[in-house]
Formats: structure tokens, sequence, C-alpha cells
């Protein structure tokens, strides 16, 4: 974490996960074990059907809401796709794209998660884009080409100043859900690639801005070393995010210098 150029950050991706009549219940019992003095931004990102209850419920609390996914569309012949201004209009703030679980499942390309990136960002969403690479890609030598082609197409014709509202995770896909985490060396070094790719895409000052994220495995115990590093800025949290106690233990872990 650096504290002094960037903001950190503690998301939750509930995945397809809990039911409306669980969130409230949640969030009342994550309340009371938040820092007293804010050390990070946290956000709860549940399934659409849970986000107006999730609204409702941080009220008053320095907790945000965000999606998991949007259409690139706007409105209109889109049979079960979820419009920007369906969210926005909740008072979301965030959204994760490109998760590596949507570019399995649903085909999601590097294109098209650049459309929905600068569909969110014209709508004055914050974009969580989730970039990671498989196990083969890592044993491979691969990791870092593969890294840098999908933050490059995501962020194509994404300006300075939007650039600025941009939250990238890091998330290898062999380290989610599978209780194997990346060691805080290897998060780290790829973390520090993804800033140097900025740097080199945006500049010095606009790089050392943005937050990056890790995601996988990521947990109570393991989180402060990761935290440590100086590249990455919060966690993506998917596992660990649907105990309040554990989430709570993460966003303690952030209180370090
Ligand atoms: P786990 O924390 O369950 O490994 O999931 C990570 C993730 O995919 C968050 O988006």
């Amino acid at each position: 974490m650096n504290r002094r150029y960037r903001k950190t950050i503690i998301a939750g991706n509930w995945k397809m996960n809990m039911v409306p009549s669980q969130v409230k219940g949640f969030v009342e019992e994550l309340k009371p074990m938040l820092p007293k003095t804010r050390t990070c931004d946290v956000v709860l990102c549940p399934p659409y059907p849970l986000l107006p209850a999730a609204v409702k419920a941080v009220k008053g609390c320095r907790v945000d809401v965000g999606a998991q996914n949007i259409s690139e569309f706007a409105s209109g012949a889109h049979t079960g796709e979820v419009s920007l201004s369906m969210i926005t209009d909740l008072d979301a703030r965030y959204v994760i794209l490109g998760h590596s679980e949507r570019r399995a499942d649903n085909g999601e390309t590097d294109l098209l998660v650049n459309a929905k990136t600068l569909a969110a960002l014209g709508a004055g969403l914050r974009p969580i884009v989730c970039v990671g690479e498989s196990e083969q890609e890592r044993e491979r030598g691969l990791t870092m080409e593969r890294i840098a082609y999908q933050v490059k197409s995501a962020l194509w014709s994404v300006t300075p100043d939007q650039l600025k509202k941009v939250v990238i995770a890091y998330e290898p896909i062999w380290a989610i859900g599978t209780g194997k985490t990346a060691t805080a060396a290897q998060a780290q070094e790829v973390c520090q690639n993804i800033r140097a790719l900025l740097r080199e895409l945006y500049g010095a000052r606009a790089a050392r801005g943005v937050s990056i994220l890790y995601g996988g495995s990521m947990n109570a115990k393991n989180a402060a070393e990761l935290l440590s590093q100086p590249d990455i800025d919060g966690g993506l949290i998917g596992g660990a995010s649907l105990k309040p106690a554990d989430f709570a233990a993460i966003i303690a872990a952030t209180a370090q210098e």
C-alpha cells in the first residue's frame, strides 16, 4: 500500500452467493467491526437482486456498493441484461468488469471488457477491471505478456482523466477459490509490472495514483503480508467476503503502516 498517492480498497465479490434477506443482517454484523478511523474504502459487490438491499443497508456507514457486471449497451432489446443506468440509479458506485469467471463462463473478450470499461466510466461508475493469467500461462513464462495485453486492451481509449476512476484487480486464475494464494512476492511483481505499464501509457504521476488490488484466496491470515507490498493497494475478496468477521479481519489488516 502507498496511502500517500492512492486509496486502499477492500472489495468483497460475493459472486453468486447469498439471498436478499441476508443482506441487512450481514451489514449489521459488519458495521461494529469496521475500524473507527478510516484506513481503506470498503466495497460490497453482491449479485444484482441484492443490490437494493445492500444500498439501503450501508446507508450511513462508510461502505460502498458495486455490481459484478453490466451490459455494454445503454438500454433496449437485450433480454437478461442489466444496464448501467439501472445500477447508477440505485447509487451503486463500482462495477467489477472482466472477472475471469465471466471471461470463462460467458465468453467475455478483452474487447468486450474495454467496451464495458468505457461505458462504466461514461456513466460515472468506478470500474474494477480484473486481469489474471492461467496456471499454464504462468508455467510457460507468459504471465506478464498476458496481463499487459489484458490491461492495454481494457484501457484502450481511456483518457488520463478517466484513469483516475479506474481500479485494476490482479487475480491469478489459479489462485481463485483454490486456497492457493500467490506469494506476496509473486503478487507484488505483477502489480509492480502493471504500474510500470501504466507509467508507459499514462506517465508516472497518473500511474502512481491508480489503486491495484490483489485477488485470489486472500484471507484474514495472508492479507497483512500481501497488503504490506508497495504496489498492492487492497484486495478483491471472494470466499472470505461472505462472513462479516473474516471480511472485517481483512479490512483491519489495512491499518498497518
Ligand atoms: P476467492 O477469494 O474466493 O479466491 O475469490 C477471489 C475472486 O475471484 C474475487 O473476485
